[in-house]
C-alpha cells in the first residue's frame, strides 16, 4: 500500500518534513534549521513566523516528492518543541513578540517569588511539574506583563496562544483550528493532571485568563484541516503530541515500566507508569504520556537541559569541530589519562536539581586538554547526566534493568557505550532513530483507521543493537565520585 503521513518535527533548532509509511520507512525527508535568537545572558527566543516558514518550506517539499512518488498521503501528524510559547493577534493572525523557549531562563526569579510564598506543593499536585522557567505559564505571564498594550488585549479577548503544536495548527488550518493535545497542554504549569482540563486556580496564580489558551484534546484526534493553499489539497491533520511523548510512542512504551532516553538538543527520559499518576520525590515530573480516546496514560519524566546543544557549542562557537559525528572519533583518540569533566549546565541544570542559575563549567583542564578532550568531556557529561535520573528513578522505586535510546547522539557507538559502561545497564538502540517523527506519525495512521490498536504500533518497532557494559565497577565509582563532586560545584556557585 502506498498509503503515506507527513510527520513534521519541529525541534528546537531545526524544522523537519518526513513522509512516513505505516512500516516505518522514510520515503523522503526535508530540514532547516532556523536562527537561534539570544537577546541577553540566559534569554533563548523563535521567531514564531520562521519556525512556520521552516516548517511549510519541507512540508512542500516532502509533498512534492509525495506525488511524484505516487504516493496517497493520508494525512499530517505534528511534533514539537514543547513548553516553548507564542502569544499572537487573533484577528491579523501576527505574534505579539517572538516565541520564549523553553529553555530561557528570564522568568527565574518570579518563579522563586511563587516559591518563597509557598505556592510549589500546589502546582507540584496540580500539574505533576514544578515552578521552574521551563514551563510556560511563566514565559506567558512575562509576555502578557511586558509586551505594551497585551495584558488588556487578553483581557477583551483579542489574543490567542499557545504552545508550538497549536501555532503550528493555526498557520497550517488558515486560522480555523485553535486546540493543542494533552502532551502538549501538560507541560504549560496551567493544565490539571487529574481533571485534564486548564487549572482555574493555576490560571489565576499565573494571571492568565482562560480565553486565551486553545482547547485540549487527544494526541490522535480530528485537528480540522490544512488550508487548500498550501498543499492543494485540505489534508487532515490526525495527530499531535510532544516530542518527547513523540519518541515514547515511536519506541512502543506502551507498558508500565518501559523507558526511553532521547538524546536531541536536551535529553529526555520517559518511563510509562499507565493509567497511575506517579508522584515523584525526587524532583522528576508526572507527564502525559499521550492521550486516546479521553484516556491519560501517564509517565514520569526526568529533564536535561542540554545534550546535543554541548556539542552544538564546540561546533559553533568554539569552533573546535566541523561536525557533530566528529565526536566518536574525537573521543576515542582522547588521552586515556585526562581527566575532563564538563557539566554542561549552559541553560541551568534541570532534574534532579532544577537550579536555573547554575551555569555550565569544565573541571581538570591542563595544557594538554585539546578539542579530543573536549568532545569527550562534552559526551561524558550527558552520559553521567543520564546516570542522575536513573538514580532518581531508582530512589522513586522505579526499576529500570535496560534503557532504550533515540535522537541523533544514540547514532554515536562511543557514546552508546560509555553510556552503557556508566550506567552499568545494557543500552537497547532500535533500528530506527526517528523515533520522534515515526511517533506522531504512528499516531496518525492510528486516527486514519490504518492502524487498529497500539499493538499495530509496537510491531512496527524493532531493535538494532544492545550495547552491553564493559567498564570495571572500580573505574565506573571513581568517575561518578568526580562527577558528583563538580556538580556539587557548579550548584555551590550558583546558590
Ligand atoms: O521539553 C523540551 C523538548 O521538547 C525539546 O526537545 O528534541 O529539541 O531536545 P529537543
Amino acid at each position: 500500500m502506498s498509503h503515506a503521513i507527513l510527520a513534521i518535527d519541529q525541534g528546537t533548532t531545526s524544522s523537519r518534513a518526513l513522509l512516513v509509511s505505516p512500516d516505518g520507512t522514510i520515503h523522503a525527508s526535508a530540514q532547516e534549521e532556523f536562527p537561534q535568537l539570544y537577546p541577553a545572558e540566559g534569554q533563548v527566543e523563535h521567531d514564531p513566523e520562521a519556525i512556520w516558514q521552516s516548517v511549510l518550506r519541507t512540508s512542500q517539499e516532502v509533498m512534492e516528492a509525495a506525488k511524484n512518488a505516487g504516493r496517497t498521503v493520508v494525512g499530517v501528524g505534528i511534533t514539537n518543541q514543547r513548553e516553548t510559547i507564542v502569544l499572537w493577534d487573533k484577528e491579523t493572525g501576527k505574534p505579539l513578540h517572538n516565541a520564549i523557549v523553553w529553555q530561557d531562563r528570564r522568568t527565574g526569579g518570579f518563579c522563586q517569588a511563587l516559591r518563597d510564598e509557598g505556592k510549589e506543593e500546589m502546582v507540584r499536585e496540580r500539574t505533576g511539574l514544578l515552578l521552574d522557567p521551563y514551563f510556560s505559564a511563566s514565559k506567558l505571564t512575562w509576555l502578557l506583563d511586558e509586551v505594551p498594550g497585551a495584558r488588556e488585549a487578553a483581557e477583551a479577548g483579542k489574543l490567542m496562544a499557545g504552545t508550538i503544536d497549536t501555532w503550528l495548527l493555526y498557520k497550517l488550518s488558515g486560522g480555523r483550528s485553535f486546540l493543542t493535545d494533552a502532551t502538549n497542554a501538560c507541560r504549560t504549569c496551567l493544565f490539571n493532571l487529574e481533571t485534564q482540563e486548564w487549572d482555574r486556580g493555576l490560571l489565576e496564580l499565573f494571571r492568565i485568563p482562560e480565553g486565551l489558551l486553545p482547547q485540549v484534546t487527544d494526541s490522535a484526534a480530528d485537528f480540522g484541516s490544512c488550508d487548500r493553499a498550501h498543499f492543494g489539497t485540505p489534508l487532515p491533520v490526525l495527530s499531535m503530541v510532544g516530542d518527547q511523548q513523540a519518541a515514547a510512542v515511536g519506541q512502543a512504551c506502551f507498558t508500565p515500566g518501559d523507558i526511553k532516553s532521547t538524546y536531541g538538543t536536551g535529553c529526555f527520559v520517559l518511563v510509562n507508569t499507565g493509567e497511575e499518576i506517579k508522584r515523584s520525590n525526587n524532583k522528576l515530573l508526572s507527564t502525559v504520556a499521550y492521550r486516546l480516546d479521553g484516556k491519560p496514560t501517564y509517565s514520569v519524566e526526568g529533564s536535561i537541559f542540554i545534550a546535543g546543544a554541548a556539542v552544538q557549542w564546540l561546533r559553533d562557537e568554539l569552533r573546535l569541530l566541523e561536525n557533530a559525528s566528529e565526536t566518536a572519533e574525537r573521543a576515542e583518540k582522547a588521552k586515556a589519562d585526562a581527566d575532563v569533566i564538563m557539566v554542561p549546565a549552559f541553560a541551568g541544570m534541570g532534574a534532579p536539581h532544577w537550579s536555573p542559575d547554575a551555569r555550565a563549567a569544565v573541571f581538570g583542564m591542563t595544557r594538554a586538554t585539546g578539542p579530543d578532550e573536549l568532545a569527550r568531556a562534552a559526551l561524558e557529561g550527558v552520559v553521567y547526566q543520564t546516570m542522575d535520573l536513573i538514580d532518581a528513578m531508582r530512589a522513586d522505586g522505579l526499576a529500570c534493568d535496560a534503557l532504550s535510546v533515540d535522537g541523533g547522539m544514540a547514532a554515536n557507538d562511543w557514546f552508546v557505550q560509555r553510556l552503557s559502561d556508566i550506567l552499568a545497564l545494557p543500552v537497547d538502540r532500535p533500528a530506527a532513530l526517528e523515533t520522534t517523527a515515526l511517533g506522531a506519525a504512528y499516531l496518525g495512521f492510528l486516527q486514519a483507521g490504518i492502524f487498529l490498536s497500539l499493538d499495530d504500533i509496537a510491531q512496527q518497532v524493532s531493535r538494532d543493537h544492545r550495547f552491553e557494559p564493559q567498564m570495571s565497577a572500580e573505574d565506573r565509582d571513581r568517575r561518578l565520585r568526580r562527577w558528583k563532586a563538580c556538580v556539587e560545584a557548579v550548584l555551590s556557585v550558583a546558590a
